[in-house]
């Protein structure tokens, strides 16, 4: 058993004290919850993929130069990173209308977009994390226009490199959320990517056949959840060694 402190508890994932200060340890969970928590489950194996799927799709971010939170990866289902002031906002980047969006605007689920669409959600799970829009933000001081644009341009360039890093293997990029952290360095302050990217925060439809390989699978009861996990890393190169017989990781905590 652990005997770390922790410091947060999320949905999907635990934040613990990392070894050094300015870090943290982020502990993968297989919980999986949908529709603001009302609908809750398991998914075998999922914190051991996502944390490899993360650690992949981050380092592989910043080797272009997109700054982000992750450090390295320490074991199956923990990895090493920067402690950061979570901005309290989800990005929503669209390509293709799925969704809310499909819902909200009546557009036919499966239409590509005429142009990547950013959204901004509020992060509050009592309000259910409500859309807002610049002015919301910079008006309530969760972002100032500065770090707006900083945010906007780095969502941006990590869509255009996501999207072609999952259409090399036969992925399509629906829409994936992201989050944002100010790190800071005595007076400095640089903002970077946070928490995760995962098949629990991206749509990802196989290219030929719309196949959904991602959370959609738990939040709409299509079955064949834990697979489509396994079959995204697996197509990323990165199933853990042992292969799916490996996924439930050591019980580190729990
Ligand atoms: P949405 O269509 O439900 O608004 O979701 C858009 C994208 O954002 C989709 O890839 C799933 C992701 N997402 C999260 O990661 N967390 C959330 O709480 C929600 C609502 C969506």
């Amino acid at each position: 058993m652990s005997r770390r402190r922790q410091i947060y508890e999320g949905k999907a994932k635990v934040l613990f004290e990392g070894p050094e200060p300015g870090t943290l340890v982020q502990y993968f969970k297989d919980d999986a919850t949908a529709f603001n928590n009302q609908k809750k489950g398991t998914i075998t194996g999922k914190g051991v993929l996502n944390n490899r799927i993360s650690e992949y799709l981050m380092t592989k971010l910043g080797e272009i130069g997109v700054q982000t939170h992750f450090v390295r990866r320490l074991n199956m289902r923990e990895q090493l990173v920067r402690e950061v002031e979570i901005i309290p906002l989800e990005v929503v980047v669209r390509n293709v209308a799925a969704g809310s969006l499909a819902k909200r605007l009546g557009i036919a689920e499966g239409t590509q977009l005429p142009r990547s669409i950013v959204e901004y959600y509020y992060k509050n799970d009592s309000l259910c994390d409500p859309m807002v829009s610049e002015e919301h933000i910079t008006a309530f001081g969760w972002a100032a226009t500065q770090d707006l644009d900083e945010i906007m341009a780095m969502t941006l360039r990590v869509n255009d490199f996501l999207t072609g890093l999952f259409l090399g293997i036969g992925i399509r990029l629906v829409d994936f959320k992201l989050e944002f952290g100010r790190l800071w360095n005595n007076e400095e302050m640089r903002i970077v990517l946070a928490d995760e990217i995962s098949p629990d925060n991206c749509r990802l439809w196989d290219i030929k056949t719309n196949e959904k390989l991602d959370k959609d699978r738990f939040r709409l009861d299509l079955g064949k959840v834990e697979e489509a996990y396994q079959e995204v890393a697996r197509r990323l190169g990165i199933l853990p060694e042992g292969g799916p017989t490996d996924l439930k990781g050591p019980k580190t905590m729990q």
